[in-house]
């Protein structure tokens, strides 16, 4: 049972997902790092509720929606369903699961808004400016700026909004950021997040105008709310706050504040200077922590759907097990950094610390009490130095390990605890109790057996009941073959709080003895990338209304939409980095091979066809390839042929010649992999001390992009405004001359390089993806 100085509850919620994307690996790392928070909690005894939940307003659903030609709600729901799905796959222990979209929702951020509105803190005005849709955040600096946080180019907003006096809690917060330390973490967070205050707050917009896919402004309809007032309040009404049913508002009083909001780091400001702000005004007690975690990072980069470097959780459960992926998850990144998830270093760790490690370390003990003692534990008998050892061992690290743990300091805890997973070994080893040494007498013998098998054993129970909330289903497993029962009872009646030396004790039966972690074979690795090639061809035949979508996704681990679309094709877009990684090929020269005469049509940039390699990055006469994510080595050599060698910059290039000898074909997986759609030039312009470049801004009906083009020897900058043409959309974002470019035109390129610019006869829908 808690002590006193324990909390009776805890409550610790997950950020919300937005429902633009299916779910990968970035959001599975919060969920299950929560979730092995709750289970600990609770197999301490501590009344325990764990939130999560989906984001389901605002522009940026509003806009994924209209480009899949669903509703915002079918679209939402769908996703959403993903999201529970996939954490019920995964066996995570979530107490409740709020959509925003839910009337208990809309409810109570209807009645914070109004609670605000009434304490004062509300007024209207009218703003104009800079606005990121991906990241539904205002930001400062005029028309042409990007997102700080995340790179994209901003959206001119200018209407009608209320504003909160976000300004009025600048020294409010600084106070109470004094006086709890702990509130935020870890440092790196606290300190941005404290400077961001210093720099000082301005009022905020919590309301717009320009779209209606959120919660109506009581009173005021034709504003909805802010989508991050709305998604912040879920941690209240997710809770019961608002509501008038006495079950609720006890629930409410229960558990508010939150014990801890688990975050992904690039949302702090979000969750360290707004919430807390929007509840002090309110009068509502902020909560106790903000912790913030890293990001997982794929191939180089924040593993995200734009960047089409995901990675599924379903995946790596498949092939190796949802525990398999907790524990690299929680062992190998330290946790508040960033860490690299890859296939190599996950098999890896799967082999060397759970299938040669623990597990096999069970499954000779266990296998030994039944050979030797009819898997009955034996009395341990008299002690020997070795004995004692391993005792102190694992007393010390029943203390460190909670400490560890929960300081979120998951990656040393585990560390701590293999390092007994090494001594158990070692001291089997040494102690070795098959062997009979002949000076040994038949009687001495068995006593010795039983006294090494009994204390490895003890050893190993109290390794299990420590790692149970990181491995929960091979804990369950060696649980019972130590014959303890079932772990969820136990965690029921708190057996954290009693994980003592000595428990196991003698005359117990052991469970029959069960494999934990099958070694993965040399195989593994390419599985698992084999899976992942089948997601993106099924999410991009998804999208293009490929009939065989259906068939590439009727695995139960890799569900399609119930929408039978994937909203955006997760991973049929480019590295962030410029460099070729061994599983990123070019298929330019490929599809420029399969037009048979010159002026085929090249994606171009800079002025230079592309059926060659990547430019240096910064140059402004670059030369791209469109690459494309994650085909495994196989594949890249039987349907895509390695990229061609760079031609020196400058040199004048000829169109692409039909293939010599026998011409390669794509498949139209590799076609529709690169994303090509209907956009109109808003903006053109000249860039300073770049002859060859032009800077467009452009409109793809769903969002606005910034695209640098080397055309600007070819075509003056006023005469392209409006005009609708052809860009390819899913190419890694490139900088050059210090701005960012985020697709590239389509052009026909003639004998002497000139480009001709791909556009349309008849009337076409900005966005209209060709295919
Ligand atoms: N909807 C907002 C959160 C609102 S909370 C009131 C949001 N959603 S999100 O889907 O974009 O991100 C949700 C969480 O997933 C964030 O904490 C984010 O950091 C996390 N991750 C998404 N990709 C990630 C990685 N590659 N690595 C680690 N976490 C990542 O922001």
């Amino acid at each position: 049972m808690p002590n006193e100085s324990t909390p009776a509850r805890y409550y610790l919620t997950t950020p919300i997902y937005y429902v633009n994307a299916r779910p990968h690996l970035g959001h599975a790392y919060s969920t299950i790092v929560c979730d092995a928070i709750a289970r600990r909690k609770r197999a301490l005894g501590i009344d325990t509720w764990f939130l999560t939940g989906t984001d389901e307003h605002g522009q940026k659903i509003e806009r994924s929606a209209q480009q899949a030609g669903r509703t915002p709600m079918e679209f939402a729901t769908a996703i959403s369903a993903e999201f529970r799905g996939l954490w019920d796959r995964l066996g995570l222990t979530y107490d409740d699961y709020i959509r925003t979209t839910e009337e208990r929702h809309i409810h109570g951020v209807q009645k914070l808004f109004s609670t605000l509105r009434d304490r004062g803190f509300i007024y209207k005005g009218s703003y104009t400016g800079q606005y990121c849709v991906s990241d539904e955040a205002y930001v400062d600096g005029p028309p042409g700026t990007y997102c700080p946080d995340c790179g994209r180019l901003t959206e001119t907003v200018s209407e009608e909004n209320y504003f909160f006096k976000l300004s009025a809690f600048e020294r409010k917060l600084l106070e109470f950021y004094e006086a709890n330390p702990g509130f935020m973490g870890p440092d790196s967070t606290r300190r941005e997040v404290i400077s961001f205050v210093r720099g000082g707050l301005k009022d905020l917009s919590v309301s717009r105008t320009s779209f209606s896919w959120g919660i109506p402004v009581p009173d005021d309809e034709k504003h909805v709310i802010y989508v991050w007032l709305d998604a912040l309040a879920n941690y209240i009404t997710a809770l019961g706050y608002g509501s008038d049913d006495p079950a609720d508002q006890a629930r409410f009083a229960k558990f508010w504040p939150a014990d801890m909001h688990l975050i992904g780091k690039e949302i702090s400001r979000f969750h360290c200077v707004y919430w807390p702000a929007f509840l002090m005004a309110a009068g509502i007690q902020v909560p106790r922590s903000v912790k913030a975690n890293g990001w997982l990072l794929f191939d180089q980069g924040k593993m995200s759907k734009s960047r089409g470097n995901i990675v599924r959780a379903e995946t790596v459960q498949e092939v190796l097990g949802a525990d398999a992926l907790r524990y690299f998850l929680l062992r190998e990144i330290p946790f508040g950094q960033d860490g690299n998830f890859s296939f190599d270093a996950l098999v890896q760790r799967f082999n060397g610390d759970l299938a040669n490690g623990y597990g096999n370390l069970v499954s000779r003990v266990v296998n030994m009490v039944h050979k030797y003692f009819g898997g009955v534990v034996p009395e341990v008998g008299d002690v020997t130095p070795a004995e004692a050892k391993l005792r102190e061992s694992a007393t010390k690290s029943i203390a460190d390990f909670a400490p560890a743990f929960d300081d979120l300091n998951f990656s040393e805890a585990l560390k701590g605890l293999w390092l007994l997973v090494a001594e158990v070994d070692g001291y089997l080893t040494a102690n070795a109790p098959w062997k009979k040494p002949p000076e040994r007498s038949d009687e001495e013998h068995i006593k010795h057996q039983a006294r090494v098998l009994a204390t490895a054993a003890e050893a190993i129970r109290i390794i299990t009941a420590l790692v149970y909330p990181i491995l929960p289903e091979s804990a369950a497993k060696v649980w019972k073959q130590l014959g303890q029962g079932d772990i969820g009872d136990a965690a029921k009646n708190a057996f954290l709080t009693r994980v003592t030396w000595g428990e196991l004790k003698a005359g117990i039966i052991l469970g029959e003895p069960a494999p934990l972690f099958p070694r993965a074979e040399k195989d593994a690795v390419e599985r698992m990338q084999n899976l992942e090639e089948k997601n993106v061809s099924s999410a991009v035949d998804a999208v293009s209304g490929n009939t065989s979508a259906s068939d590439a996704t009727s695995t139960p681990q890799a569900p399609q939409s119930a929408l039978g679309v994937s909203p955006v094709p997760e991973s049929a877009t480019a590295p962030a980095s410029a460099t070729a990684s061994p599983s990123v090929v070019s298929v330019q020269g490929q599809l420029a091979g399969t037009v048979p005469h010159s002026n085929a049509v090249h994606a171009q940039l800079g002025g230079q066809l592309t059926d060659h390699t990547a430019a240096p990055v910064d140059s402004d006469t670059p030369v791209a390839t469109v690459h494309v994510h994650q085909v495994p080595a196989e594949l890249a050599s039987s349907r895509i042929s390695p990229t061609p060698t760079a031609a020196p910059t400058g040199t004048p290039l000829q169109p692409a010649e039909p293939a010599a000898e026998q011409p390669q074909h794509i498949t139209i997986d590799d076609f529709t992999k690169v994303e090509l759609r209907v956009a109109q030039i808003l903006v053109a312009e000249r860039i300073p001390k770049a002859d060859k470049l032009l800077r467009l801004e452009v409109d793809l009906g769903y969002e606005k992009r910034q695209i640098l083009a080397g055309i600007a020897q070819h075509y003056d900058p006023e005469k392209l405004i409006g005009r609708k043409i052809v860009i390819v959309a899913n190419l890694a974002p490139r900088k050059m001359r210090g701005l960012e470019s985020n697709g590239m035109l389509l052009a026909a390129s003639l004998q002497d390089g000139a480009p001709v610019l791909a556009s349309f006869l008849e009337e076409v829908p900005l966005g209209a993806r060709l295919k």
